[in-house]
């Protein structure tokens, strides 16, 4: 995770730079990304899949220092939105990096990317094929793939589950659905396949869904060869790798991932006497998550029937995942040193309803006050990129660290940012 070190006096350092520093810089609730650690996540997947296109998952979080950061790792983007995909490219992101998803893409996003070059869409529904090709220019052919549903059940939360047939992205496979839309994207003369894409799903830390998947999608590739005669040259497989929130917890291990991928696609390959697609993977949590830590301070400690709540300056308006998914963080005291032992206590944000719980009976020290400081570790991916202004509170700032400084990316948004959209009377 952010490279933390333990200091002298109870406090702890984020790259470098003791976080009770940075609170009082920045004011709290603050986001800190350290640069290095996604720079090093960045590199890990290159070398582990030297072949392989990585496209980074915006959806997790994106600002234009962070698309710099993984465009000069070598890495391209997956956006599914005109709003990332305008970012990236003004950050300097070469378009043809990038890949633009969505299960309802609104007339701006097809005209965004295709006036920006993306690389490739994906197409994940029929009705998408007329009018995707009718928007690409006379003469002009834009590369896309399609979205087909796996049939592989993975993924830590219902509401993060992908493969399945019972949710909304892709299109099945079983029923001769996917093969329809193939057909007729293969009749366009204005689009061009390139490859299968399916997602599974997120914070999956097994491999084995992965090689169900590459088989899956392998014979799917032969049906394609066999009934149209075209080789699709890519296969991408989404993202959706693990890490873990608190100790203890898995994460998917992109070495044996890489490993294990390779021999099951060669193996499946050469069973089907198909060349081996070009993979393409999507990690989004796996590179920004574990480099983001988030930093709140406590307004109010109280203990009412029984349970001791710790309220803190933030909550589910910068990180809704506890509340929607019923993740699990283990939050801990910084800035000073704790000097007694630890009790269940329940941390909890500041928005008026009783859903807004960050971490429920995690053990903090006994003598935790208003004005103390609590770092929350593995904040880098989906808090701020899923942030709401609920209450009219402003969404925390992000800062950079690293090599023992800091450096404001997004600033605080504050009430005037917020009012400024209200013009009515
Ligand atoms: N590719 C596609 C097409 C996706 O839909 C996603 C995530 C990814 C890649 C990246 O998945 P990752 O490697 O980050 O798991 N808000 C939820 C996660 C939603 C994921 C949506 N799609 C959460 O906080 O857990």
């Amino acid at each position: 995770p952010a490279s933390t070190t333990r200091l002298p006096g109870g406090d702890l350092a984020v790259g470098g730079v003791p976080l009770g520093e940075l609170a009082d810089r920045y004011d709290t609730p603050v986001y800190l990304l350290d640069e290095e650690e996604v720079r090093t996540r960045c590199r890990a997947y290159r070398a582990a899949f030297p072949d392989a296109g990585i496209h980074y998952a915006a959806k997790a979080f994106l600002c234009r220092a962070l698309a710099h950061w993984v465009e000069e790792e070598g890495l391209g983007l997956d956006v599914c939105s005109a709003g990332e995909l305008e970012l990236a490219v003004a950050t300097g992101f070469p378009a043809e990096r990038i890949v633009l998803h969505g299960n309802a893409k609104s007339p701006r996003d097809i005209d965004t990317a295709l006036r920006l070059g993306v690389g490739r869409i994906v197409i994940d529904s029929p009705s998408e094929i007329a009018r995707l090709a009718a928007a690409v220019a006379p003469g002009q052919r834009q590369d896309v793939m399609v979205r087909v549903v796996p049939g592989v059940a993975a993924g830590a939360h219902d509401a993060i589950r992908t493969g399945t047939e019972d949710q909304k992205f892709g299109m099945s496979t079983g029923d001769g659905y996917a093969q329809h839309a193939i057909a007729r994207i293969l009749d366009q003369p204005r689009l061009r396949l390139t490859g299968l894409h399916c997602h599974l799903g997120s914070q999956i830390a097994d491999v084995r869904p992965y090689l169900t998947a590459v088989r899956r999608m392998v014979g799917l590739l032969a049906r394609i060869r066999e009934s149209h005669g075209v080789l699709l040259p890519e296969l991408d497989l989404g993202g959706g790798h693990a890490v873990p929130y608190r100790p203890g917890e898995a994460a998917l291990d992109v070495p044996g991932l890489a490993r294990r991928l390779r021999a099951e696609l060669e193996e499946a390959c050469a069973a089907a006497r198909l060349p081996v697609p070009r993979l393409l993977l999507e990690p989004g949590r796996a590179i920004t998550g574990p480099a983001g830590v988030a930093v709140y301070r406590v307004l109010s400690v109280k203990q009412t029937a029984g349970t001791v709540f710790a309220a803190v300056d933030g909550g589910m308006c910068d990180n809704p995942r506890p509340a929607l998914y019923g993740v699990r963080y283990a939050p801990r005291l910084v800035g000073r040193a704790s000097r007694t032992e630890d009790r269940p206590t329940t941390v909890v944000g500041r928005l008026c309803e009783a859903g807004d719980v960050l971490a429920e009976d995690v053990p903090l020290p006994a003598d935790l006050h208003p004005g103390d400081l609590l770092a929350v570790p593995v904040a880098g991916a989906y808090h701020l990129s899923m942030a709401s202004v609920q209450n009219l509170v402003g969404r925390p700032p992000v800062v950079a660290v690293g090599c023992g400084r800091s450096r404001l990316l997004v600033r605080r948004e504050t009430l005037a940012d917020v009012r400024a959209r209200d013009i009515g009377l």
